[in-house]
């Protein structure tokens, strides 16, 4: 059997004016947790209902257990569990009740049932929330019981989208526990905003930008796509140096930015012993042996001398600067200036042929189908602009 599980190849995804998805393409392996990354409105959503058989794209193709989600969607439904980024959840049903109609919906006999429910209820840490009402579960213990409903057929595959996101710490922690926990036997596309998240459980993260994959590969390998390395450095700010009085930090921030390749360099805060710098040079440039002899012929007395590979987060910001203000409707005509100047672009951009040719499909009108089972229960109610897309499948 396969490894591959999951396979987008050039999904493009138009609403109206705007371009959710411009030809994303990955691959996620069988037992993967893959961190699925990108701000507000990169995409993240589209591409996972896609997944999930909730909306078409409007180009390209999508297969999970290599199932098309197009042509097979009642496949492709056994084999994934779906968490949506506001798990409608039924609230005036109890959570046995609730996992109980969704296994229903599944297809599951009451003794499959009985003994998936078992298992969910020990990974998902739901046994004391089973006789309660959903509405008086705290947010956290719904997403739990959100997470049980996507596992209770025991589907090879999930697709959660934000699992976390307004949860506390705490449970932040335990949601991030119990998906190690499940993905142990599954695999699993996870998007979050939490970086700190991803570090925990993904080795691996997609990220998206303005509806098109930027970086995708090892943590380590996103981290080092800034080719650049970050320094931190310490002095002491009371011991006095050659010129016989204590470096001030205008002195520090100066010298450092006249070593050769340092950049950015910034003050961190810090207690009022220490000046605590930052900088980067070019990640084959090591600065240390420069910044050890300027203490050396200053006489400051450096506390600490740090070099890193860029943080995610810095190279989250990097790859995806820009994004948050993009109205992309408007911008998409200009085609990809944007992404020109990054490494990560995809190869082609002569898509004017292939964006007439999606205007010439029309607004997603809704067609008269009725949506099917499962996305009556977990895609339902709370949200309007939803609408449109949802009824768009046929
Ligand atoms: N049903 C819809 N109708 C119109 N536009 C939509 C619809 N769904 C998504 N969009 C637009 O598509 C783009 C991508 O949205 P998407 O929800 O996929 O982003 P996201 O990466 O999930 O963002 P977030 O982090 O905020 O959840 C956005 O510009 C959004 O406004
Ligand atoms: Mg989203």
């Amino acid at each position: 059997m396969t490894d591959l599980m999951i396979s987008a190849e050039g999904l493009s995804k138009r609403f109206g004016a705007v371009r959710a998805l411009d030809k994303v393409n990955f691959q996620v392996n069988r037992g993967e947790i893959v961190g699925f990354l990108g701000p507000n409105g990169a995409g993240k959503s589209t591409t996972m209902r896609i997944l999930t058989c909730f909306i078409s794209p409007s180009l390209g193709q999508a297969k999970v257990h290599g199932h098309d989600v197009f042509d097979e969607p009642l496949e492709v439904r056994k084999k994934i569990g779906y968490l949506p980024q506001r798990a409608p959840l039924y609230t005036d049903m109890n959570a046995y009740e609730y996992l109980q109609f969704a296994a229903g919906v599944r297809g599951l006999d009451a003794s499959t049932f009985k003994s998936r429910l078992r298992k969910v209820v020990e990974v998902c840490g739901l046994a004391q929330a089973l006789g309660k009402d959903i509405q008086t579960l705290s947010h956290g213990y719904r997403q739990r019981v959100g997470l049980a409903q996507a596992l209770i057929h025991d589907p090879p595959i999930l697709i959660l989208d934000e699992p976390t996101s307004d949860l506390d710490p705490n449970e932040k922690a335990e949601v991030i526990r119990y998906i190690k926990e499940i993905g142990k036997d599954r695999t699993i596309l996870l998007s979050t905003h939490n970086l700190a998240e991803v570090e925990e459980a993904c080795a691996r993260a997609i990220i998206v930008s303005k509806g098109r994959v930027v970086a995708d590969g090892p943590l380590d390998e996103i981290r080092g796509k800034s080719g650049r390395s970050r320094y931190t450095v310490v002095f002491n700010e009371k011991a006095n140096g050659k010129s016989g009085a204590p470096p001030t930090a205008t002195e520090v921030q100066d010298a450092l930015a006249e070593l050769d390749e340092a950049k950015g360099v910034r003050e961190l805060p810090t207690d009022e012993r220490e000046h605590k710098f930052e900088l980067t040079s070019p990640e084959d440039t090591d600065l240390r042996p420069d910044i050890f002899s300027l203490a050396v012929d200053k006489g400051w007395t450096m506390l600490e001398l740090r070099r890193d590979t860029q943080s995610l987060d810095a190279v989250f910001r990097e790859l995806t600067r820009g994004d948050e203000k993009l109205d992309r409707g408007e911008r998409w005509a200009r085609a990809s200036d944007d992404n020109d100047d990054d490494d990560f672009d995809d190869e082609d951009d002569e898509d004017d042929d292939q964006d007439d040719q999606d205007e010439d499909e029309g607004p997603d009108e809704p067609e008269d189908d009725e949506p099917e089972e499962d996305e009556a229960e977990e895609e339902d109610d709370d949200d309007d602009d939803d609408d449109d897309d949802d009824k768009e499948k046929d």
